[in-house]
């Protein structure tokens, strides 16, 4: 047996102190387990362990005191260091797309040659960033070729399993998903490495599905694909209602009520965004192309999806007429509400569209107001960045709501009222009540919901009552 035997309790090492690497190592931490965060950025390494979190997440910073002060994380910069300490080693490094829509593993492959230059003792090396199928082999092959043999001068041992573990977990909701996961799927090739994993996660209520490692990382993508489709179906059912007169909320509830179907991820609007549906979505056509697998329908999800853009701007046409000049009250910037990320964010690919047609924006986000500046910098009299919603929506000749935030909901809309050049909202993400905003004497209009002040309420009674 190894030096570290793995039926002591195992140290964990996480690689990669991203979206999925820092909550997957202060969950793991609050889980009880010794922890060794690693992160070859030392600025970054500075910063968690100064307890401030380097991305917005609801909860992160409370829970990095937390641990810190528990004292059963520890941080390093130095990736060797964490892997020679380390039985049980996360990789959750970015797996960033290239051009071809392929992901680029090149980080992965090298904390697979720095774990095969530091193998002193017994590894299990587990995939947590989403990789396409067929990484771990690699993986493995790469620690293989790389490793130093016993025979070797100051030989090291060099036994290891490579094993899969896929992250699900959302943003926003991130340790909501790492304490009460819907399911651990875990792929692995021994008994030693499945031994491993599964006390690892025996104080998580919930199924925890073992398989081999190509299908657990196959689960991951196709997940993420599946939920896809359904945004895209949706959108599309939208369309349909916009033309007949029908409402896409009450479509979707009437669907979902279906178990087979689900109300989750029946939300139309402007499409999805964000770091994983998109390049996950691309890789996983990649993917089934390189296997000469006909993928025409995610190929379909993903032109619902950049359509998306276009239908909601025909909204706002229609609503200001010209755009060129009109000043655009835009609520939200990031991908999603819950973050202040935004990658691949529906709206800030509209704010782009809109400062193209000649519009003059006011725009708001609670959290991603910076990484927005970055990506789209203030332009005197085209695009301000606004200290507060009510700011966005001075002298407006129309509001725009592009992220879910829920705080938008609270709005004091008669004050928005009072403030707005014309009394227009236009809701990209059907996220406000229809009745509230025309109570308050706006012209609201969304996405496929199509609800006129006197229809039926709607409602969702027992057959038996
Ligand atoms: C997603 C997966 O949900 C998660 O399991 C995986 O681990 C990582 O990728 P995330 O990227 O945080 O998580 O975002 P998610 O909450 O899934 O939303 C993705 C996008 O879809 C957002 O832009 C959101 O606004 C949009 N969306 C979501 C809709 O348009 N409609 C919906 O009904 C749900």
């Amino acid at each position: 047996m190894s030096d570290n035997s793995s039926y002591e309790k195992p140290s964990l090492a996480v690689l990669g102190l991203g979206h999925v690497g820092l909550p997957t190592a202060l969950g793991f931490a609050e889980m009880g387990w010794e922890v060794i965060g690693a992160d070859d950025d030392a600025s970054k390494v500075a910063m968690i362990r100064s307890g401030h979190s380097p991305f917005y997440e609801p909860g992160l910073d409370e829970m990095l005191a937390r641990v810190l002060a528990g004292g059963r994380l520890t941080l390093t910069q130095c990736v060797e260091e964490a892997v020679r300490a380390a039985t049980i080693l996360f990789v959750c490094v970015g797996t960033p797309q290239k051009d071809s829509g392929e992901a680029d593993l090149s980080q992965v492959e090298a904390i697979a040659r720095t774990i095969a230059r530091n193998l002193n003792g017994y590894k299990l090396i587990v995939e947590k960033s989403t990789v396409p199928a067929i990484t771990a082999q690699w993986i493995k092959k790469t620690v293989a070729r790389f490793a130093k043999h016993a025979d070797a001068p100051g030989g090291l041992h060099a036994e290891f399993d490579v094993a899969s573990n896929p992250e699900f977990l959302q943003e926003g909701k991130a340790f909501e998903n790492i304490f009460r996961p819907d399911r651990i799927v875990v792929g692995v090739e021994s008994e030693r490495a499945r031994a491993l994993l599964q006390r690892l996660y025996q104080s998580l209520d919930c199924p925890i599905l073992f398989t081999n490692v190509s299908t657990a990382e196959l689960t991951k993508h196709a997940a993420n694909a599946f939920l896809s489709t359904k945004i895209s179906f949706i959108n599309m059912v939208a369309d349909i209602c916009d033309a007949v007169g029908a409402d896409v909320g009450q479509v979707a509830l009437g669907m979902g009520l279906d178990p087979r179907i689900g109300t989750e991820f029946l939300n139309a609007g402007i499409g999805f965004g964000g770091y994983c549906f998109p390049k996950d979505l691309r890789s996983f056509m990649h993917l089934a192309h390189e296997h000469k697998v006909d993928c025409q329908l995610l190929r379909e999800v993903e032109k619902v999806n950049l359509q998306r853009a276009e239908v909601f701007l025909k909204k706002v046409r229609h609503a200001v007429w010209v755009l060129k000049g009109k000043k655009i009250g835009v609520l939200g910037l990031a991908f999603k509400g819950g973050t202040d990320d935004i990658r691949e964010s529906p709206a800030l690919r509209i704010v782009k569209l809109l400062l193209e047609e000649g519009a003059r924006l006011q725009v708001h986000d609670p959290q991603a107001m910076e990484a927005s500046r970055q990506e789209v910098p203030p332009q005197a009299g085209r695009l301000e960045y606004c200290s507060s919603a009510y700011e966005a929506a001075r002298e407006a000749h129309a509001l725009l709501i592009l992220t879910e935030w829920q705080e938008y909901r609270k709005l004091d809309f008669s004050r928005l009222h009072a403030l707005m050049e014309v009394p227009v909202i236009v809701d990209g993400r059907n996220l406000l009540d229809p009745e509230v905003a025309r109570a308050s004497g706006f012209e609201y209009i969304d996405m496929g919901r199509h609800t006129r002040a006197e229809q039926p309420v709607t409602t969702v009674e027992s057959a038996s009552s």
